[in-house]
């Protein structure tokens, strides 16, 4: 990392001790995210969740083990986490119904061994991730804060994932306009959300910047709704419900 690179504190197994102290705070599963999820865990019994944090979207209806590599974020569960990364699972082949990662693929240093683990020790496995390409299209990350693209470069693109989950499909998964779970692109229509820094600190694309490189934009961003011109420039936003911003659901087997 450069001087002039716009990261502050880079990505590690555990980042989230640095970062995650507030993250439940602005993270709260969403309904409608939750019922796609469980949708396409379908009849399995057994769950491992990898880079579980906090447990949004864990069922509550099925044996789950958690796996999470930071303690900040193990603290903030009701239930137990075994402390490890997904690259190397603490458990015997075949050992679990289904593996999850929910926006969890992108901090991993190196995904296409998670990706391996995942398969090795599940017999189907359901990924919620985003796509890059997609994402930089979002009016906050195309107009005002384009470095956090740079800190993102990490999400394997979404062809990296089908690779390695070999019949892999996918879904796109909506952000509603109200959407509860503050991930980067949640306040697409609510743009003062971001002037909140409890609500940025609890973003990883935004908290691992250089915190003057995100004041900048901010500023920008604050005088830009203060005067109107926001609201000019994104108009067509303000009568949408929900948007595809790359997120998806990857589900294999
Ligand atoms: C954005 S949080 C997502 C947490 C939770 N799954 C959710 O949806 O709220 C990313 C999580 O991945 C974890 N993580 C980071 N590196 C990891 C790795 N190599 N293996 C497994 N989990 C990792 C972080 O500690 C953090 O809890």
């Amino acid at each position: 990392m450069t001087d002039d690179s716009p990261i502050g504190i880079p990505s590690h197994p555990g980042v989230y001790d640095t970062i995650g102290s507030e993250y439940s705070r602005h993270r709260v599963p969403d309904a409608r995210i939750a019922a796609q999820i469980l949708h396409a865990l379908g009849d399995a019994r057994t769950v491992c969740n990898v880079g579980a944090g906090p447990g949004a979207y864990e069922p509550d209806d099925r044996e789950v083990v958690a796996v999470e590599p930071s303690a900040t974020m193990c603290r903030q569960r009701s239930t137990p986490a075994i402390r490890a990364v997904a690259e190397a699972l603490p458990f015997p082949d075949d050992s679990f119904d289904v593996a999850t990662a929910f926006l969890s693929l992108h901090h991993w240093q190196d995904p296409n061994a998670g990706l391996s683990e995942l398969r090795r020790v599940s017999k189907k496995q359901v990924l919620l991730v985003f796509d890059m390409a997609q994402q930089t299209d979002m009016w906050l990350i195309r107009d005002y804060l384009p470095e956090v693209g740079v800190l993102d470069r990490r999400a394997p693109s979404l062809e990296r994932v089908a690779d390695a989950l070999p019949g892999a499909r996918c879904e796109v998964v909506p952000v509603p306009w109200d959407c509860t779970d503050g991930f980067l692109c949640s306040y697409w229509r609510r743009p003062r959300k971001y002037l909140d820094p409890t609500v940025r600190a609890c973003i990883s694309g935004i908290a691992q910047l250089k915190q003057e490189v995100v004041e900048r934009a901010i500023g920008r961003l604050r005088r830009d709704l203060d005067s109107g011109a926001w609201h000019k420039r994104y108009a067509d936003l303000v009568g949408r419900d929900n948007m595809d911003y790359g997120y998806r659901l990857v589900l294999a087997e």
